[in-house]
């Protein structure tokens, strides 16, 4: 039987030196159901449980400036041309390789800038739409797509004529069908294909 309420905040323990309290028992509960909920909320990945390795430093030349950046590891290259470079002429559309909005060049090939990571292109030369002028003068290809009206809203162009550098460059472009099948994978949800191909085979003449 209890006699008194301090042997009761003394009588719960029972693995040796020292005995919690009940009040001490009750306040370290409650601190550990707090950390848990915290880290419900604010890691519902279990990502602090597995935490990402520190990515080391990557040095890329975009459009002739070299850059050493230190991204987190899962940071795509078009996460890093827009939100680290702040180049945000490469367009973000689908985010999964579906519609070629961020196509650009790297070491002189087009790529979809979503698919990859950027730690994987530590030295690489990339370009983008932003490099793509001669100082006030535009590339061919650029000045093409105004001549032929190749676009509306616009939003996919950049993509566009990134990819059409690239078709122009690999000699894709012996015939209207031979541009929409190297095209194919730039997707133009207002439909001004036929523009954009009369606007490659202007910049194939000029080449
Ligand atoms: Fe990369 Fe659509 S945003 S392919
Ligand atoms: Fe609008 Fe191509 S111009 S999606």
């Amino acid at each position: 039987m209890v006699e008194n309420a301090a042997e009761a905040e003394t009588d719960i323990d029972s693995a040796g030196s020292p005995p919690l309290t009940r009040r001490q028992f009750v306040e370290a509960v409650g601190a550990v159901t707090a950390a848990a909920a915290l880290t419900a909320v604010g890691d519902p990945a279990g990502a602090a449980e597995h935490p990402v390795e520190a990515p080391g430093a990557v040095a890329l030349t975009v459009n002739g400036t070299r850059h050493t950046v230190a991204p987190d590891s899962r940071t795509s290259l078009l996460d890093l041309l827009r939100e680290d470079l702040q180049l945000t002429g490469t367009r973000k559309g689908c985010d999964q390789g579906a519609c070629g909005a961020c196509t650009v060049l790297l070491d002189g090939r087009r790529i979809n800038a979503c698919l990859t990571l950027a730690v994987m292109h530590d030295g690489a030369e990339l370009t983008t739409i932003e490099g793509l002028a001669d100082g006030a003068a535009l590339h061919p290809l650029q000045q093409a797509f105004i001549d032929t009206d190749a676009f509306q809203c616009g939003y996919c162009t950049s993509g566009q004529i990134m990819s059409g550098v690239g078709c122009i460059r690999e000699g894709h472009t012996g015939s209207a069908d031979e541009i929409r099948e190297w095209m194919s994978g730039n997707i133009c949800r207002c439909g001004a294909y036929p523009n954009i191909v009369a606007a490659v085979q202007q910049a194939t003449r000029e080449a």
